[in-house]
């Protein structure tokens, strides 16, 4: 395993500026996550790791080495892409083994069986090695395919969305494996999504892409707590983040803010004789352990999180209290307050 590096890197599809300038450094087993939406440059980043794309600006480093000038197959990184590309005539053990056979690598057979035998048994999979690829569900081929780029081991592992097309239980499922496998190898992970979930849960850092550029880059606590910016704070939180007028929160706001960032645990909800804002329920969603709470504060919808234990019901009447919201200017950066006292 190995650290990588991407120094000021730029790429360019004609009129599209697909990556633009972007700077990253990953430690040797580290697990980074880039988080983006669709067109934020996630899979071309990764290409030009790979060596799919050459960069018309910048340099790709994989273990201290510059690579950007080398083919695909001179890198030593394990791409896994987000359809399972299998050999659909092979069974599991020779979709598995396929990678250490290769020319390139000429391994033995007894050292083939030793690997294939271990990640098979990290993604449990053994019981299916003797199984035709055809003859696997959906997520078990999406096994076998993260199990074809962990046979080797190369410097880097990166993985573009390869969940995506799996339902949520196998997600969730796959996620913990992919984490708890990359904790005991020790493994390098570039890894792309546009899942917050993924995100949070499984990176070391959070890289947040839009429009080719990475914008911020920390831990998931990080990115949740100091986004740099209303954009960011949007990416993570469930419910999404509200943003509203600074002036909505009556005279609580620094005199520099133009938006507020309110989440779930910035709004406290109370009876109406309870001074503060008052607000008007429109719609309560029931999720079972929680409640999705719309309220209306004046003109300004908020959708906030609520204890069903808290009896709340469309028409009702509170009082709201802010609880050291997030601030940002009118650029939409996020104005640093000092934190109060607990
Ligand atoms: N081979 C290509 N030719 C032309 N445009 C491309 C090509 N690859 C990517 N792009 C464009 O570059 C931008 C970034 O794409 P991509 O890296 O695939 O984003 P993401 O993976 O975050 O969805 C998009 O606007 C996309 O249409
Ligand atoms: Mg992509």
């Amino acid at each position: 395993m190995a650290d990588v590096s991407l120094v000021d890197i730029s790429k360019r599809f004609g009129a599209v500026e697909a990556v633009r300038n972007l700077s990253l450094s990953i430690a040797d087993g580290e697990f980074v996550v880039l988080l983006g939406p669709t067109g934020a440059g996630k899979t071309t980043t990764l290409r030009l790791i790979a060596g799919l794309e050459r960069p018309d600006r910048g340099i790709v480093v994989i273990r201290g080495r510059d690579v950007t000038r080398e083919v695909p197959a001179d890198r030593d990184v394990a791409f896994v892409f987000q359809q399972y590309s299998l050999y659909p005539h092979l069974t599991v053990y020779d979709n598995l083994a396929f990678p250490l056979r290769s020319p390139a690598h000429r391994t033995d057979e007894s050292l083939i069986r030793r690997r294939v035998q271990h990640v098979a048994e990290l993604l449990h999979i053994e019981q299916k090695l003797g199984n035709r690829a055809t003859a696997l569900s959906g997520g078990e081929m999406q096994r076998v395919a993260i199990g074809r780029a962990l046979v080797r081991e190369p410097a880097v592992y990166l993985m573009d969305e390869p969940l995506s097309s799996l339902d949520a239980k196998l997600r969730a499922e796959l996620r913990l494996e992919l984490k708890r496998i990359q904790r005991e190898l020790g493994t390098t992970i570039l890894y792309v999504t546009h899942d917050q979930i993924e995100a949070m849960t499984m990176a070391d850092r959070i890289g947040v892409m839009n429009e080719g550029e990475l914008i911020q880059l920390g831990t998931p606590r990080d990115i949740y707590e100091r986004p740099e910016s209303a954009y960011v704070a949007s990416r993570l939180g469930m419910p999404t983040i509200n943003l509203v007028p600074a002036e909505a929160l009556a005279g609580q706001s620094p005199p520099e803010a133009r938006t507020a960032g309110l989440r779930t645990e910035h709004i406290r909800i109370f009876p109406p004789y309870h001074p503060g804002p008052r607000a008007r329920v429109y719609l309560v969603e029931h999720l079972g352990d929680q409640n999705h709470v719309h309220l209306r504060l004046d003109a300004h919808s908020l959708v906030t999180l609520a204890d069903p234990a808290q009896e709340l019901k469309a028409g009702d009447e509170v009082s709201l209290e802010f609880r050291e919201p997030l601030y940002f200017d009118q650029r939409g950066n996020r104005i640093v307050t000092q934190r109060r006292p607990a």
